[in-house]
């Protein structure tokens, strides 16, 4: 009867724990596409912002407004990586692929309709 309680109550929490990192992971999707953003941005601030405008609003000058820049993951990469034009700088040897990554984030979400 003891052993048989304890059983039950280990298995318990077991069932209560499994839950709870079944939780846990669901709810970590949105905090990590947030935290991709914030660091997409904060490189943004560090190398992008004084060409294309502090948070991405631009200043009228030769850069495109990226607010505006489609849905296009493999050209914005393409571009980040290799520059274009001899105008936008190539990035490929300085930026990682988790930092051009979280730029990517970091542009989509402030993409305008
Ligand atoms: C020295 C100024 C400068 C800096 C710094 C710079 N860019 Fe650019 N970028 C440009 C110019 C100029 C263009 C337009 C090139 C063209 O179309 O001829 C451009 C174009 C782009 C485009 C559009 C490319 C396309 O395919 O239409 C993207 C996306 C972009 N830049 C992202 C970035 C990101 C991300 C960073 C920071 C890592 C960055 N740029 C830093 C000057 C800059």
């Amino acid at each position: 009867m003891e052993v048989s309680q304890r059983t039950a109550a280990a298995l318990a929490a077991v069932a209560v724990l499994t839950v709870a990192l079944v939780a846990t992971a669901r709810a970590a999707d949105e905090p990590n596409a947030q935290a991709q953003i914030d660091h997409g941005k904060a490189t943004y601030a560090e190398k992008c912002s004084h060409c294309h405008g502090p948070g991405m609003m631009n200043s009228g000058t030769i850069t495109p407004d990226l607010r505006a820049f489609p849905d296009d993951r493999t050209r914005f990469v393409t571009t980040v990586k290799n520059g274009k034009n001899n105008k936008m700088p190539p990035w490929g040897d300085i930026l990682s692929e988790d930092e051009i990554t979280d730029l990517w984030a970091y542009v989509s979400s402030r993409r305008r309709p």
